[in-house]
């Protein structure tokens, strides 16, 4: 069996804080120590361009955010770490997912949708201001991802409709050309910590209440000192729940620190002293990779030769994944031998099943080409009835999963892409039979 492959991209476009350090940044690095999983790292520059037109900026935040994770210890001699836009075989993937991905898929991507009703609700054109590159933003993702044929994306809630979209391109481009990706799962981070802000709200760059998980010590000692807290005088005893101080000291400390500050908390420690506290424990954690950020920081041309060894790296892995897959759609040299042989691969299909139980009533269900269950039906009282709702599936896809609500469950881990997928594949095949 082949080792596990994790894939994590970063948009460089912005400045890293405490809050990408602890929910992202430092479970990553740590995550990469592994030795049992092959890791890829990313900086997704060519989606940066998507969100800003200056182009100094995405230098200096490409700069300032792979120096970032180097100085937290991620190791490039452990992981493949490299530039979006140093393999040029992921801009050419893209184009090839693009013409197996249906535009409606587009349509329903969150980001795009955001930006139209955005639109709408100030009355403008719906598609104001939004350029082709932020709606084929999950094309390029997806590209990113089966490029290396990647098993595990670790993302947040926010990002897993992109790898279910990820998972149809892949499902569509085997079904015509053969099996050439392995199908992506998200690694859902839920139980990563989101650190609070200086405001108490999540801390985000689009909130402004962030502090940068480098700025120096004089600044990391005032911007804790400006967090909020409530106007208890010292002496008083302090409530550790909703104390945003509290929740970021906890995301640094270790339990027996926790339980000591809390202790304060109750003792009436004044918030002077708890914010003194504070800054000096996470100035400890900080502190020395604030230095290795310094050192590489001034060494723009050490992370730019980082960058051109994973890009060998990536592409050594690309290239060929490349030269196969534009055979396999028929770009090929034209004295190749089955140029002209017809489309002859055999792909197994997903399947309805229809069948009767014991109770007399009639059911069905649906499985993957692997055998896997997708879909499970209820009981139905006669094959017709059953049948209806398998041709409402074959004709409309998932989008006849509202109305057979309560008729049919989805099998766990499955989510209504995977459903959609073997619906289209179905179809696929049906429509490909009669040109036949
Ligand atoms: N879209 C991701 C974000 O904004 C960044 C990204 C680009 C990514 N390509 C990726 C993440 C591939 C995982 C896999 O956070």
């Amino acid at each position: 069996m082949s080792i596990e492959r994790f894939l994590t991209g970063i948009t460089p476009s912005g400045t890293p804080h405490l809050g990408n350090y602890v929910g992202s940044i430092r479970p990553s690095v740590a995550a990469s120590l592994r030795s049992d999983v092959q890791s890829f790292y990313f900086l997704a520059d060519y989606h940066a361009l998507i969100k800003t037109d200056d182009p100094a900026r995405i230098q200096r935040s490409t700069l300032e955010i792979a120096a970032s994770w180097l100085a937290c210890g991620l190791d490039p001699d452990k992981v493949v770490f490299y530039r979006q836009s140093d393999v040029p075989e992921i801009p050419e993937l893209t184009w090839f997912l693009s013409c197996v991905l249906g535009k409606g898929v587009l349509n329903r991507a969150h980001a795009y949708k955001a930006a139209v009703d955005k639109n709408n609700a100030a009355g403008l054109d719906p598609d104001a201001d939004v350029n082709v590159g932020l709606f084929m933003y999950p094309v390029l993702m997806g590209a990113d991802i089966l490029m290396f044929n990647a098993h595990h994306v670790p993302v947040g809630r926010d990002q897993v409709q992109h790898i279910e979209m990820a998972r149809d391109m892949a499902n569509s481009f085997n079904h015509r050309y053969g099996v050439h990706f392995t199908l992506p799962e998200a690694a859902i981070e839920d139980n990563v910590a989101t650190l609070p802000g200086l405001d108490g709200r999540k801390m985000s760059k689009s909130y402004d209440n962030t502090i940068p998980l480098f700025a120096t010590r004089e600044q990391l000692q005032k911007l804790i000192g400006a967090i909020v807290t409530d106007s208890k005088a010292p002496g008083e005893p302090k409530s550790t729940e909703g104390s945003a101080l509290f929740q970021i000291y906890q995301a640094f400390a270790s339990a027996e620190e926790t339980r000591a500050l809390q202790q304060a908390f109750a003792d009436g420690i004044s918030w002077r002293d708890a914010k003194q506290h504070v800054f000096e424990r996470i100035d400890q954690e900080i502190a020395p990779l604030r230095a290795n950020y310094l050192a590489l920081m001034a060494d723009p041309g050490k992370i730019e030769a980082i960058f051109k060894a994973g890009a060998a790296k990536a592409r050594a892995i690309a290239t060929p994944f490349m030269t196969e897959l534009r055979h396999a759609v028929g770009l090929r040299d034209l004295r190749a031998q089955d140029a002209a042989t017809a489309k002859s691969v055999k792909v197994a299909l997903p399947v309805f099943k229809q069948y009767r139980e014991a109770d007399g009533q009639f059911y069905f269900k649906l499985q993957s080409a692997e055998g896997k269950l997708l879909l499970q039906s209820g009981a139905f009282g006669s094959p017709k009835v059953a049948g209806q709702s398998i041709a409402a599936l074959q004709t409309q896809g998932a989008g006849a999963l509202a109305e057979l609500a309560g008729l049919v469950t989805l099998a766990e881990g499955v989510s209504a892409a995977d459903i959609d997928g073997a619906l289209q594949a179905l179809r696929e095949a049906k429509a490909e039979s009669k040109t036949k």
